[in-house]
């Protein structure tokens, strides 16, 4: 089972919670923005790396309620039709696991609360998009309140996402 992870984050360098989920990750990180700093995509060398791997992780901190911006242009470059849709089937069967952080407290994310809707309603393009082509969508994995979460729980959520990353 190879497992890859795209990671989406345009400021890196700067990162707590994706930096601490990354590190010493037990399987392959393709970080995108560094990868692609004009970004300008290698689609070959992106349709190639996820049809190498069985399961496929798009990492990146939540932004306005969805991903980076380059997230989406690899989305509209890569996911081809003739090559993930419309007749082409090379992401058909792969597992999907959506891995996000965020500011946010996940008590807010409900429909009561002050943000009115869950993550996982946010993350919903991604989920549908993701069972478009035919990938079988795990539950998400998300990191949440990371104004206020500890080094030890980073690293905590960091061990739970290599065992979830690991399973067979
Ligand atoms: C442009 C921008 C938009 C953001 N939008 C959201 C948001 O919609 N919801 C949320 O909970 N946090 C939001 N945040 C907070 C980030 O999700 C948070 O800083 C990030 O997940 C922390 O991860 P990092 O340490 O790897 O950068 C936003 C941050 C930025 C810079």
């Amino acid at each position: 089972m190879k497992t890859t992870i795209f990671l989406f984050h345009p400021a890196f360098a700067h990162s707590r919670a994706n930096a601490a989920l990354v590190h010493n990750s037990p399987v392959e990180v393709r970080d995108l923005y560094q990868l692609y700093p004009t970004e300008l995509i290698d689609v070959a060398a992106e349709q190639a790396a996820l049809s190498a791997a069985d399961r496929i992780v798009w990492q990146f901190p939540l932004y306005w309620y969805s991903g980076p911006g380059l997230m989406k242009k690899w989305l509209d470059q890569v996911l081809t039709a003739g090559w993930a849709y419309e007749g082409g089937t090379a992401l058909q069967g792969k597992e999907l696991l959506i891995a996000t952080t965020m500011g946010g407290k996940l008590t807010d994310y409900q429909a009561t609360g002050p943000q009115g809707h869950t993550v996982t309603e946010f993350l919903l393009p991604l989920t549908v998009t993701g069972e478009y082509v035919g990938m079988q969508v795990l539950p998400p994995f998300i990191v949440a309140d990371t104004v206020n979460i500890t080094a030890d729980q980073l690293a905590a959520a960091a061990q739970r996402y290599h065992q979830r990353l690991l399973v067979p």
